[in-house]
């Protein structure tokens, strides 16, 4: 395979001129400042070679499902950049060598990859990361990926992915940071610092790419690529925020996304690309169609044809086109008509070139060749990935302090992902392997060595057979405790991974009302890409550990939870609704006209069944009475809110206090509470810890208008804890 793809590479070097090697140009020399040496490559290239920088094509095996339709066919020594879908770096040399040394001008390419949570020592999904509320380990582990991404030949990831989701039953929540956009600006940020470092062109640094610009979480009722009905101001409140912060620490990409907004799909639509990305933003370096997305402009009805559709994306901003070919095709010709001027392409160009040059890949195109021991899965990236995984989970009951177990001789462990490796990586796995993750049955073995460990799987994930039930029932009754694991399979969310209910399949459930008939206490360990329904698995349950998806340390990390090694401290980043009638449910929703009883659902509750920020602990956590520096804070001035949690435990622990700003009465509504802050702490048994939340009117008591202006407005504020109460201050 390997050798075809070369020999095609090779054979596609038909139009190659040797680069004249003695006049010396200025952009290859490493010591004149980047501008210019971009400048001056620009001066050299011909149209057809500034074209082709914008174009993106693939190599490698494509192991995504999602990305169809690709013809790796022969590779012009002058393409801009490439999926890079292999993990060998002496491939990925010969390509770069193809254009190094087979085109005029010797220009890098760029290459491409989806490194989402690890490249191959998985992370936990980004949803769960984001439940640890520990941005420093999420860079860590960011930058881990990274370098294990840089040693494979790759420069560049499609990571971070910041879009803001309401909708559990959408695949994709799995791969971002939950619904708030406060906790998705933390690690959009977070994220990029981990992959990018402080020097871009420093060994294990390459650059990030925000996706999916933006509002395509709004999918409407979940299903992927679909229409979204967005209004101006819930593009500033909700949705922006992720890709700004973003924008502010660094990222040096953006994808747009596939969805349409409210009549303009976000593949063409000016205003978010060029108008907010670009020019106010300032973002520093290039934007990237999704796979096919330029061409989808026409099924998307608002291109006639593919020239249109290439014309409409240019104009509106997108730099590069992704795989489908539709810039190479028709941007000549529209120079040539004038319907896009050659200063036009030269500003797309010059993004991509500089980037290329401050990766450093002028100088040093080639990737070392460093053994695989000495590079992936070091036992440093595992444990970090371990650290974050054993923070990210979250404990949604403890009934009767059952967890951490304690003393029990024999524990039965039972359901369909005890044995399993694949389904606790996730979805879009990077290079990861199912044989790098360690089982919930390996990481009990090894953590509750004393006891007697009777295993049964019981049942499949979604099939009907229930024959098994009576092996683990048996094995539940011949127990202390029964350690249940369900949830979803790994495809089961991610890209095109829609689904109509967000319950487990029914064999599941019954099986844990099969263990619960037994008198035993239950617990039920959850892997799962999305928020899942609980009600009726909250009532059979006596414990839940909901672990999402964990990554390559998944069994070590639940096996540690239960046995108190590790003290559960996530929280949750999404809402778990009562039942999916609730969808879309969030926490920060705007005001109702009616309170009280009124507008209530009339058959269920109208609140979740755990709401955003909720996470226990085994520790006892008791928090005084919120204080506040003054009653009043005047523009340019702070005011400080500060609290005292005392772990009223035994047992050490790690509490997230969670501040939240109101504003009670505005020209434009707000939601009912907004988070603005969060820090999170370890806290020592039987002692007290002050946390502080420096309110600073600017950032933390304005609001955007439906174009993203800052207005701060005076009058009653509110602020609040997750667990406390809360304090009304004014903004004189
Ligand atoms: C499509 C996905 O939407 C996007 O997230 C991904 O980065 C690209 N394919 C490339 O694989």
């Amino acid at each position: 395979m390997k050798k075809t793809i070369i020999a095609a590479i090779i054979a596609a070097a038909t139009a190659a001129v040797a680069c004249d090697r003695n006049s010396d140009p200025a952009y290859k020399d490493a010591s004149r400042p980047v501008d210019e040496r971009v400048a001056d490559l620009l001066g050299r290239m011909t149209l057809e070679e500034k074209i082709m920088q914008l174009n993106q094509y693939t190599v490698g095996d494509n192991d995504n499902a999602n990305n169809i339709g690709e013809a790796v066919a022969a590779i012009p020594a002058t393409i801009g950049s490439l999926i890079y879908m292999s993990d060998d770096a002496v491939l990925r040399n010969a390509t770069q060598k193809h254009a190094m040394e087979d085109s005029r001008l010797g220009i890098p390419i760029l290459f491409g990859y989806d490194v989402i949570h690890g490249y191959r020592t998985i992370a936990p999904i980004p949803l769960a990361q984001a439940c640890s509320r520990n941005p420093e380990l999420v860079t860590k582990c960011a930058s881990n990926s990274a370098a294990e991404a840089w040693s494979s030949g790759i420069d560049w990831t499609f990571s971070p992915m910041v879009d803001i989701a309401h909708d559990p039953r959408w695949g994709r929540v799995a791969e971002g940071y939950g619904e708030d956009p406060y906790t998705a600006s933390v690690f959009s940020a977070a994220a990029v610092r981990g992959y990018q470092g402080d020097d871009l062109s420093a060994p294990g640094n390459i650059a990030s790419c925000l996706k999916h610009y933006i509002g395509y979480g709004a999918s409407e009722a979940g299903r992927d690529y679909v229409y979204t009905e967005i209004s101006r101001q819930s593009l500033w409140d909700t949705y922006l925020p992720s890709f700004k912060a973003g924008v502010e620490a660094g990222a040096r990409s953006a994808m747009s996304a596939f969805n349409n907004i409210s009549g303009t799909p976000a593949t063409a639509n000016h205003y978010t690309l060029t108008e907010v990305m670009k020019n106010r933003w300032k973002l520093n370096g290039f934007i990237v169609s999704d796979w096919d997305a330029v061409k989808q402009l026409v099924t998307q009805g608002m291109a006639a044809d593919e020239r249109e559709a290439a014309l409409l994306a240019f104009k509106a901003g997108l730099d590069m086109d992704m795989v489908d070919n539709v810039y190479c095709k028709c941007l000549a010709s529209l120079v040539e008509s004038g319907d896009i001027s050659e200063r036009e392409i030269d500003e797309s160009v010059r993004r991509i070139l500089k980037l290329k040059f401050d990766l450093g890949l002028f100088d040093h195109p080639y990737t070392d060749i460093i053994p695989d021991s000495e590079r992936i899965l070091q036992p440093s990236a595992r444990a970090d990935a371990l650290a974050l995984a054993s923070e990210s989970m979250v404990l949604l009951k403890n009934e009767d302090a059952l967890l951490p177990l304690k003393g029990q001789r024999r524990i039965a462990l039972v359901g369909p992902l005890v044995d399993d490796r694949l389904n606790l990586l996730g979805s879009w796995l990077g290079r990861g392997k199912a044989e790098d993750a360690v089982t919930v049955r390996e990481g009990m073995n090894a953590e509750f060595a004393n006891a007697d460990i009777l295993y049964s799987r019981a049942c499949d994930f979604e099939n009907d057979d229930r024959g098994g039930f009576a092996d683990a029932v048996r094995a539940a009754r011949a127990s202390d405790v029964v350690v249940y694991c369900m949830g979803e399979r790994n495809f089961w969310s991610g890209e095109n991974a829609s689904r109509s209910t967000i319950s487990l399949p029914a064999v599941q459930e019954e099986l844990l009302k099969a263990l619960k008939a037994t008198g035993r206490p239950v617990v039920v360990v959850i892997t799962a890409g999305r928020p899942l329904d609980l009600t009726r698995i909250e009532k059979d349950a006596d414990a839940i550990l909901y672990a999402w998806q964990l990554g390559v340390e998944g069994g070590n990390a639940i096996a540690g939870a239960l046995s108190g090694k590790f003290n559960p401290s996530g929280k949750l980043a999404i809402t778990f609704p009562y039942t999916q009638g609730q969808i879309p449910i969030y926490y920060n929703r705007r005001p109702s006209s009616r309170t009280g009883s009124q507008g209530l659902y009339q058959d269920i509750t109208s609140e979740p069944l755990y709401p955003y920020g909720y996470g226990l602990s085994y520790s006892d956590f008791v928090y005084g009475d919120m204080t506040l520096s003054a009653e009043n804070v005047s523009r340019g001035g702070k005011i400080t809110a500060s609290v005292d949690v005392t772990n009223d435990s035994a047992v050490d622990g790690m509490e997230t206090v969670q501040w939240f700003i109101s504003d009670p009465a505005c020209t434009v509504t707000r939601p009912v509470k907004e988070m603005r802050h969060f820090e999170k702490r370890l806290i020592k048994a039987g002692t007290t810890e002050t946390f502080k939340f420096e309110i600073d009117p600017d950032k933390d008591l304005a609001f955007v208008d439906d174009d993203g202006q800052p207005v701060l407005e005076s009058g009653e504020f509110r602020v609040s804890l997750y667990n406390g109460d809360a304090k009304v201050f004014f903004l004189k």
